[in-house]
C-alpha cells in the first residue's frame, strides 16, 4: 500500500521532537520490512495533490493537517483510511470521507492531559494579565498599574467549560482546586458530576467570568462563537480555546477584544493552520495564544506514535480498530461527539 505522511519541517539538533519529517514518528523504521511504500511530504501540503490518485492511506497532525478536502477525497480513488495523529479529525471532510467509504481514525486520549493542562495554564495567563506583565520584563518596562489594572484570581469565579468531553472533564478536574464554580454545557452530557453543573448554553455564555472551549468542530460548532454569542458573554469576561480555532469567528473576536467585551483570549488554534504571519489574533490586544502544540508534549508525542503503530497493524492484520478511535467507519459517521448537536 501507499501510504502518504504529511509532518511539520525540522531543524538539525531538535531531537526529542517525534512529529517532524525526520522523525517521522518511527514510521520508516516501522515499515521498513513491509512491502508497504511510505512517502513523508517535503513541501507541505503543496506536494499531497501529486499523490492522491494512487495512495492508500493518509497521515496527518491536527498541529500541521493535510486537509482533505471532499474534492481531494473524490480524486483519491485508492484511499481507504485516513488517520489522525492526534486527536481531531475535523481536517477530513467526514460526509465525503462517509460517502467514498474512507475510514478515519485517530489516537483518541492520547493527548487529553496536555491539553486540559494547557487550558487551565491559558485560564490562569489571561485572569492574572500575564502577557502585560511578561511583555514589560521583556522591554525593559516596570508599569506596575498598567499590569494590576486588569490582574485577577482565579478564584471564586465561574468557569464555563463548552463541550464536557474527555478533555473538558479533566479541565474541571484540573480547576478544582482552585475554588472557582464550575459549569459546562454539552448536548450529549447533561449530566452534573462532583467537579461541575451541567447548564444550557445560553447561561454558560451569559453567567461565565470564563469560557474555555472542548468540543470538536462540527457543523453544529463551526463560527458559534460569533458576533452575537461573543456579545451575550459578560462584559470583560475570558475566552481560551484549545479546541479548534474556527468554532470563534475570527474578525467578530477581534471586535470584542478591541472594545472589551472580551478582555483576554488565549488557546492555540487557528484557521487554518499553519495561520498566516499577518493572522489578526497574533497581534490581537491582550492574547496569550501560542501556535497549535498544547496537545504535542513530549508524552503525547510517544502516545500518538504506538496510537498511530497501532492502528496500521490493525490495518494490515484486518483487526478492527478500538472503538474509541473510530470517527467514519462503514460509510458513516461513527463517533457521537462529531454528530452532537
Ligand atoms: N489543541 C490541541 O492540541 C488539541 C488536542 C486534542 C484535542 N483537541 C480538540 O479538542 C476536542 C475535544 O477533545 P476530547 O478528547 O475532549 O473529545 P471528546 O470526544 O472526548 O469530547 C468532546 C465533547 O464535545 C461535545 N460536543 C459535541 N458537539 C458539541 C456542541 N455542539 N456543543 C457542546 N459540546 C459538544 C461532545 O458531546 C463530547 O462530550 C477535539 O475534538 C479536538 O478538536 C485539541
Amino acid at each position: 500500500m501507499k501510504i502518504v505522511a504529511l509532518f511539520p519541517e525540522t531543524d538539525e539538533g531538535l531531537d526529542n521532537q517525534l512529529l517532524n519529517t525526520d522523525k517521522a514518528i518511527g514510521l520508516r523504521e516501522f515499515l521498513k520490512d513491509s512491502d508497504h511504500e511510505l512517502v513523508i511530504l517535503k513541501n507541505g501540503e503543496e506536494d499531497l495533490d501529486k499523490h492522491l490518485s494512487d495512495m492508500d492511506i493518509v497521515i496527518s497532525a491536527p498541529f500541521y493537517p493535510a486537509y482533505m478536502t471532499k474534492e481531494r477525497i473524490e480524486k483519491a480513488p485508492n484511499l481507504k483510511l485516513a488517520i489522525t495523529a492526534g486527536v481531531g479529525s475535523d481536517h477530513v471532510d467526514l460526509d465525503a470521507a462517509s460517502k467514498h467509504d474512507v475510514g478515519v481514525v485517530e489516537v483518541t486520549g492520547s493527548n487529553t492531559v496536555s491539553v486540559a493542562e494547557h487550558a487551565v495554564m491559558d485560564l490562569l495567563i489571561v485572569l492574572r494579565n500575564f502577557m502585560e506583565g511578561h511583555r514589560q520584563s521583556v522591554e525593559g518596562e516596570w508599569d506596575l498599574s498598567k499590569v494590576g489594572n486588569q490582574a485577577r484570581e482565579l478564584q471564586n469565579k465561574t468557569i464555563g467549560i463548552f463541550g464536557f468531553g474527555r478533555i473538558g472533564q479533566l479541565v474541571a478536574e484540573r480547576l478544582k482546586p482552585f475554588n472557582v464554580t464550575i459549569q459546562h454545557y454539552d448536548p450529549i452530557n447533561q449530566k452534573d458530576n462532583e467537579n461541575s453543573k451541567f447548564v444550557e448554553f445560553e447561561e454558560l455564555v451569559k453567567t461565565s467570568d470564563a469560557i474555555t472551549i472542548h468540543a470538536p468542530l462540527t457543523p453544529s460548532t463551526d463560527n458559534l462563537f460569533d458576533e452575537d454569542v461573543l456579545s451575550k458573554m459578560k462584559k470583560g469576561s475570558y475566552l481560551v480555546n484549545t479546541a479548534r480555532g474556527k468554532i470563534v469567528n475570527t474578525q467578530a473576536l477581534v471586535d470584542a477584544v478591541n472594545s472589551g467585551q472580551i478582555q483576554g483570549y488565549a488557546g492555540d488554534v487557528w484557521y487554518p493552520q499553519p495561520a498566516p504571519a499577518d493572522h489578526p489574533w497574533r497581534t490581537m490586544p491582550r492574547n496569550g495564544m501560542t501556535i497549535h502544540y498544547s496537545g504535542m508534549t513530549l508524552e503525547s508525542q510517544k502516545r500518538i506514535e504506538d496510537g498511530v503503530k497501532d492502528i496500521l497493524n490493525r490495518f494490515f492484520n484486518n483487526e478492527a480498530f478500538q472503538d474509541k478511535d473510530v470517527i467514519v467507519s462503514s460509510g458513516k459517521i461513527s463517533s457521537s461527539s462529531y454528530t452532537a448537536k
